[in-house]
């Protein structure tokens, strides 16, 4: 049995993960981001199940974890603040807790006998590159303070690589969809107007971007825990190699759902003009020579499919309390 230390498993993408993994057969340690709700976020799934262990605590207090850090093998950190729009309101939460959660993850885990360390990046280091698509040698152009803050946070974890030998890999998912993402996010804002009414929202429509399908990620994640070479060090890009505009997106959920939908612009979603992230297109051709990784949902068909298993998802958990718009004010625009 494989012993998990996972951070921001409460999340999106780390309450996915931690379902696969149990359903594995292996033990979770999730660090729960300390609410004075007692919210346990997604994990409210599986929070009985005999392999998982949650906690609440603060990455950057590792008072409050370092006891189950010790006992694990392998280590996964997802926790991050993850929003664009918000970052520019409060940069400096965003690099404090990103970059600095790091170094006290990381810091932790020195002279621990942890066999693999699984940093999650994000493809917004890259900014609108010069060349695409995007391999791990473009150089970092971080255009909002979230970008900063994760690439501070990459540097972090590579500097940890170099000066204590720690056994860190840096994996760079690109955009992700699925069910449970926040509706902050394009696709879900896109969907939960549509099946609301006609009139959707939206910033900028032209910007690409490459959607990546959260099974994909998993798999990714748990293709990288299971390779046998030395990953210490490596930097892997996660994507699909195709792309679409948030309109081209739009018009696939139009079909869909069978309902015709209208744009209207939000200005409050427009990023700051030299902020704007034109493209962003993953190679992921390290991926698939190292891990042996390969996307299941790519290009329109598998993005077609992908879609239509969000939107049902969506569509099947709308009465849910915690989804509806009508009980849950959303903050963020
Ligand atoms: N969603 C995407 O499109 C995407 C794409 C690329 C990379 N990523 C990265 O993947 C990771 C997970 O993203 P997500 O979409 O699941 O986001 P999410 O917001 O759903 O999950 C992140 C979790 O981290 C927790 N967290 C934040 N600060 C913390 C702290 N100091 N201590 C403990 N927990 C803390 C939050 O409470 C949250 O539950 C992030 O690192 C993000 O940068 C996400």
């Amino acid at each position: 049995m494989k012993k998990f230390f996972i951070t921001g498993g409460e999340g999106f993408i780390g309450s996915h993960l931690i379902e696969q993994i149990i359903k594995n057969g292996d033990h979770v340690n999730a660090l729960v981001n300390y609410n004075s709700f007692g919210n346990i976020g997604w994990l409210e799934n599986c929070m009985n199940h005999k392999n998982i262990n949650i906690f609440f605590g603060d990455l950057k207090d590792p008072d409050t974890y370092s006891k189950f850090l010790v006992k694990s093998d392998y280590v996964i950190n997802l926790a991050s603040l993850i929003s664009v729009p918000y970052s520019y309101t409060a940069s400096k939460s965003n690099l404090e807790n990103n970059i600095l959660g790091s170094h006290f993850l990381y810091n932790s885990c020195i002279n621990l006998k942890i066999k693999k360390i699984i940093h999650v990046s994000s493809s917004e280091v890259y900014g609108t590159p010069k060349k695409i698509p995007i391999n791990e040698t473009t150089i970092f152009n971080p255009q909002s303070p979230y970008a900063a803050s994760k690439a501070g946070s990459d540097h972090v974890a590579k500097s940890y690589f170099y000066s204590y030998g720690l056994p860190i890999v840096i994996i760079r998912p690109f955009n992700n969809f699925g069910p449970r993402q926040s509706s902050r996010a394009v696709i879900p804002t896109i969907i939960f107007q549509a099946l609301k009414g006609n009139e959707i929202k939206l910033g900028n429509i032209n910007t690409q971007r490459d959607f990546l399908f959260v099974e994909d990620t998993v798999r990714g994640l748990l293709s990288t825990i299971n390779c046998n070479n030395n990953l210490a060090g490596e930097e892997i890009n996660l994507g699909t190699n195709f792309c679409f505009q948030i309109k081209e997106i739009l018009n696939l959920i139009s079909l869909i759902i069978n309902k015709k939908l209208k744009v209207k612009l939000n200005k409050s979603k427009l990023r700051p003009k030299k902020s704007e992230v034109e493209i962003l297109i993953c190679d992921y051709s390290k991926a698939k020579r190292i891990l042996r990784w390969e996307p299941k949902y790519k290009g329109k068909n598998g993005m077609k499919l992908a879609l239509t298993k969000t939107i049902n998802w969506y569509q099947k958990n709308y009465q849910n309390k915690l989804l509806n718009f009508k009980s849950k004010k959303v903050f963020f625009k």
